[in-house]
């Protein structure tokens, strides 16, 4: 950041100012002399009001790539030599920094919605006791897998550097939306009249291998990338899930977010990748392993079963539409993870662990996605 000399505005002489407080104590103007070059110049406010986007103005909207500081000063700011360190270990752009990160931090900002609120709780119907089971099952088991995605960022974003500051916030948001979705499907457990039914360990296991990642990279991957992926495709068919219009309302209004989720992991990848492309097999390596992991979470006989009854619309049908509409779920599911992970740069259909063949999944298809 270049000071420059006050800009020919300010007229007045600061010089005349008192060197020391009334006790004595030395005072330092400079704050008050120093302008920089985009001093004077006001941010163009759009239509939907002062956007991140629009103040990221001149110098202030470059993000470096490798910040000289580690500390909490704001990016753009004069920063005293003292300032200590904070001991951020992610510290290049490429560690943290995703192309669309500060437009979807405003979007999140702006589709916050609120479970209590958004939600006609009191026009859920009665249903029959089978279909009620499952939407509790199906509750209980994301409700346990939610808050992974809030635990994970959080892990990392105390040593992110601070120069990449959007991307801090928009793990914020992602936290929140997160404690929002454990709030919703614990609530739909028990609003209506159910509860919390079976948590077994294979979902666990999926969820310490993305804890325990070793990298934030290999994180974002195991989480956004494979995850919440998962996760999202579930939201997406909501519609053929929920039996009745309140579920899919929640279902709606979750899969908004996670879609941001994934969208930030998909790009933060992609920038990772292309600026280094190192990173990539330290990706393919962590997916190696989380495709394993995943295919046991995805074989978790509670979920699975549950989702059977509901895509089947009762146990009646289970045999004869519900397991293969879930079977159907799940070849969706995977086609789309493999499909972003070629969006992300890493494709994986060459290395992948999962069973394409007794998924049916064609990997011409995987291309046209
Ligand atoms: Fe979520
Ligand atoms: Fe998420």
């Amino acid at each position: 950041m270049t000071v420059t000399e006050p800009a020919a505005a300010s007229s007045r002489d600061y010089d005349s100012l008192p060197s020391t407080s009334p006790l004595g104590a030395p005072l330092d103007w400079k704050w008050l002399k120093g302008a920089k070059s985009e001093w004077g110049v006001r941010p163009k406010i759009g239509p939907r009001g002062l956007t991140m986007l629009d103040i990221a103005v001149g110098s202030y909207g470059d993000v470096p790539e490798h910040p000289t500081h580690r500390s909490m000063a704001p990016r753009g700011a004069d920063v005293d030599p003292e300032t200590p360190d904070m001991g951020y270990i992610l510290n290049n752009k490429t560690d943290v920094w995703a192309e669309n990160v500060t437009e979807l931090y405003e979007e999140a900002v702006a589709r916050q919605w609120s479970a209590t609120r958004d939600i006609p709780w009191s026009e859920l119907p009665e249903l029959p006791d089978d279909i009620e089971h499952a939407m509790c099952q199906v509750c209980t088991t994301l409700t346990e897998v939610e808050m992974i995605a809030a635990d994970l960022p959080a892990k990392w974003m105390w040593r992110m550097n601070h120069d990449f500051i959007e991307a801090k916030m928009f793990l914020c948001t992602q936290i929140m939306d997160e404690a929002r979705h454990a709030e919703v499907f614990r609530k739909r457990a028990l609003a209506n009249g159910g509860g919390l039914l079976m948590s077994r360990g294979s979902s666990e296991g999926l969820l310490r291998t993305i804890l325990e990642a070793k990298t934030y990279h290999q994180a974002t991957a195991l989480m956004h990338l494979l995850g919440e992926g998962f996760i999202l495709d579930i939201f997406r068919m909501g519609e053929l899930i929920a039996p009745s219009p309140v579920e899919k309302r929640m279902f709606r209004m979750a899969m908004q977010d996670e879609a941001r989720h994934v969208a930030y992991g998909t790009m933060h990848i992609r920038y990772a990748v292309e600026h280094d492309p190192d990173i990539a097999e330290e990706i393919h390596e962590a997916l190696d392993h989380g495709e394993v992991v995943l295919t046991q979470f995805g074989t978790n006989q509670d979920f699975g079963t549950a989702l059977a009854v509901l895509l089947g619309g009762g146990v009646d049908h289970v045999e004869s539409s519900g397991f293969a509409l879930q079977a159907e779920m799940q070849r969706k599911q995977f086609t789309s993870y493999l499909a972003r992970c070629e969006r992300a740069g890493i494709s994986r259909l060459e290395r992948t662990k999962l069973p394409l063949d007794l998924l049916g999944i064609d990997p011409a298809t995987v291309l046209a996605n």
